[in-house]
């Protein structure tokens, strides 16, 4: 259905924006580079349930399918593609696709498999929409890396866009899981930007440190440009955030 949806559209640049839904404002900014700069927009919108390490992380994980489908509307979104898991993941799935050392080193240490699920996901979304231009956030720094990655090793013709992170007012990154955040947990939560701030690893280790924060990670990446990560928990909810070391965010 969205390939012959799509069909009448390849004339101009498809753009695609991939989610999870339960859209924000740090979507909203990755549908309104796509809108300004593509003739076709898509955006899917798909839990996918592979990349979630356990049970309760995606049962828990927000869903309004109606209040998306409006905003996608509002932001000019021409195609929404909400593929069902089955369609995802037929019976007898059986096809991986594993960026093996980018995707096991920060995020993917702790979380194991995740960053194949996301690859498999994509390279299928990637697959069925065939984007010329598709648009990650630099709030999943490595997940924009897995993605030119994979892109480039399978000679994908697909350019990637990375959109700056979208914050609060009070600095803290904009994510579909601050939702569960009780009113204590959020402003200790705060401590994370404030850390990554310093831009220095040993200096955002001690922050943390001092604001009682359970710190995962705090690392220099090497990616493109090269950024400060860190993941940290809060009560139950686990957030990442990282700040660019050189480029257009620095300071
Ligand atoms: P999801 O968490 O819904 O995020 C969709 C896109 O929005 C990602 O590219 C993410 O980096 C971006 N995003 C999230 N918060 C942001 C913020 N505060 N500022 C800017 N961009 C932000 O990431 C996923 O879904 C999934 O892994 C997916 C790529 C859809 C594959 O399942």
């Amino acid at each position: 259905m969205v390939r012959a949806a799509l069909a009448e559209r390849r004339d101009g640049v498809v753009g695609l924006v991939p989610t999870m839904g339960a859209l924000h404002a740090g979507h909203l900014s990755l549908l309104r580079a796509a809108r300004a700069e593509c003739d076709t927009l898509a955006m899917s919108l798909f839990v996918n349930p592979a990349q979630f390490g356990d049970s309760t992380d995606l049962n828990g994980y927000p869903r309004d399918e109606a209040h998306d489908l409006t905003l996608a509307e509002t932001e000019g979104v021409d195609i929404v593609f909400a593929p069902g898991v089955d369609e995802i993941y037929p019976p007898g799935f059986q096809t991986w696709v594993d960026v093996t050392e980018l995707g096991s080193i920060l995020e993917g240490r702790s979380r194991p498999g995740h960053f194949r699920a996301v690859a498999t996901v994509c390279l299928k979304l990637f697959t069925i929409v065939q984007p010329d231009r598709v648009y990650f956030g630099q709030k999943d720094a490595q997940q924009v890396e897995v993605i030119r990655t994979l892109i480039r090793d399978l000679a994908l013709e697909i350019d990637v866009r990375a959109v700056p992170t979208v914050r609060d007012p009070d600095g803290l990154a904009l994510s579909s899981r601050n939702t569960r955040l009780s009113a204590e947990e959020r402003s200790r939560a705060l401590a994370l930007p404030r850390a990554l701030a310093a831009r220095d690893p040993g200096k955002a280790r001690a922050f943390l440190a001092e604001h009682d924060l359970d710190v995962d990670y705090v690392e220099v990446a090497p990616f493109d440009p090269p950024v400060l990560a860190a993941a940290v928990r809060v009560g139950s909810t686990r957030l990442i955030d990282n700040v660019p070391l050189q480029g257009e965010d620095d300071r």
